[in-house]
């Protein structure tokens, strides 16, 4: 457990990447309790400086000494990294949050999202999982209605942000977005195909069921965070050429009836989540207005009457805020409330 104290030693692993940096930031606009922050990364990046409350930081490359008087780790730099290195940084002392998918199964591992489970980090062993950045949109917003309504059946399509893939995916919609402009030839190096004007429905490595991992990812770990095996899920993920905000169609399924009304009135108290719907005044949440936002927004609130207990919603939320650096950041600030 983590042992009280004005200001804490964080270190970010992956400081470098899209997650990394959006964590490093994360930590100043929220004032977190900052004594100290160290950055590592690749070898590549040895001896990069980024830049923290006006002080110039140099990246490292990690090694088993890394982890020595941190208090915590926020990791996400992949997880082949978290799997070597998460279990040497708990064997120092030091708390890991993790972004990448490595624990998030694992039964001895909590994953968290504060809004929805933060008594699972009660039973922490070193490592937090942090959820896969489309189930944690889905799951604030599912959890308020599983509660008031019990939730039977899930079905959801997303529409991804290439940001969720990383920095080498944002700049290859820029650069390929620039070349089409320019009538210039297309270079595919992180999807299979071209992403600018294009759509996807790929998302990670296809599984022998014909899912994605990704949707493998949204089904499992929404059990596991709402902590009912019983919620039945069917997922398509897609990756759009938008950089930032996944935005999600959900179709729900509840024992109990509950009415577009309803559904509003429960979502407007839940925390972290706006409710952002007045079709009248083509009010509806879009990427480019969740950008660079905390909260996930929800729109186009219906009852489906293809059913006898079905609503629709859009659900947009920035991926590497709440779907990443913010969640975990949340996760540390819970950790320290609690020590
Ligand atoms: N992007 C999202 O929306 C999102 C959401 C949830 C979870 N995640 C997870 O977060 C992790 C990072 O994602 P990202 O999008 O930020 O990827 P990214 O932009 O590609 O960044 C990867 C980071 O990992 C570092 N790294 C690579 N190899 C390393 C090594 N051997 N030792 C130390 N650091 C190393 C990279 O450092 P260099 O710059 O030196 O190569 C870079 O800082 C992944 O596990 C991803 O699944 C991402």
């Amino acid at each position: 457990m983590l042992k009280k104290k004005e200001r804490y030693v964080v270190a970010v692993v992956g400081a470098t990447g899209a997650v990394g940096n959006e964590m490093v930031k994360t930590l100043d606009q929220r004032d977190f309790p900052v004594e100290r922050l160290k950055l590592f990364a690749s070898e590549r990046s040895e001896g990069k400086i980024m830049e923290f409350r006006n002080k110039d930081i140099l990246v490292e490359p990690l090694n088993n000494n890394s982890f020595e008087g941190i208090d915590i780790a926020l990791f996400s730099a992949g997880a082949e990294r978290s799997k070597t290195w998460a279990p040497v940084a708990a064997q120092s002392n030091c708390i890991v949050v993790d972004n990448s998918s490595q624990w998030r199964m694992d039964p001895e591992v909590p994953l968290v999202v504060p809004e929805v489970n933060p008594y699972d980090l009660k039973w922490h062993k070193g490592i937090i999982a942090n959820p896969n950045c489309s189930t944690i949109q889905m799951v604030v917003v599912l959890k308020p209605l599983h509660d008031a309504a019990k939730i039977k059946r899930v079905v959801v399509t997303t529409f991804q942000a290439v940001s969720g893939t990383g920095q080498k995916a944002i700049d290859e919609l820029l650069q390929q977005t620039a070349d089409l402009l320019n009538f210039k030839e297309v270079k595919c190096n992180v999807y299979p195909y071209q992403i600018a004007f294009n759509v996807l429905p790929h998302i990670d490595k296809f599984l022998e069921n014909g899912y994605t991992k990704e949707e493998m990812k949204m089904v499992n770990e929404t059990k596991k965070i709402i902590g009912d095996n019983s919620i039945r899920i069917t997922a398509t993920t897609v990756r759009v050429p938008v950089f930032r905000c996944h935005s999600e169609s959900l179709n729900i399924e509840t024992e109990k009836k509950l009415t577009a009304n309803e559904v509003r009135a429960i979502l407007s108290q839940a925390p972290g989540v706006i409710v952002y719907d007045a079709p009248d005044k083509n009010i509806y949440p879009i990427p480019i207005d969740a950008a660079g936002k905390d909260e996930t927004y929800v729109g186009r609130i219906r009852e489906d009457d293809s059913i006898e207990n079905g609503i629709n919603m859009w659900i947009v939320a920035d991926n590497l805020r709440k779907g990443a650096a913010l969640n975990a950041v949340q996760i540390a600030e819970k950790l320290i409330e609690m020590a």
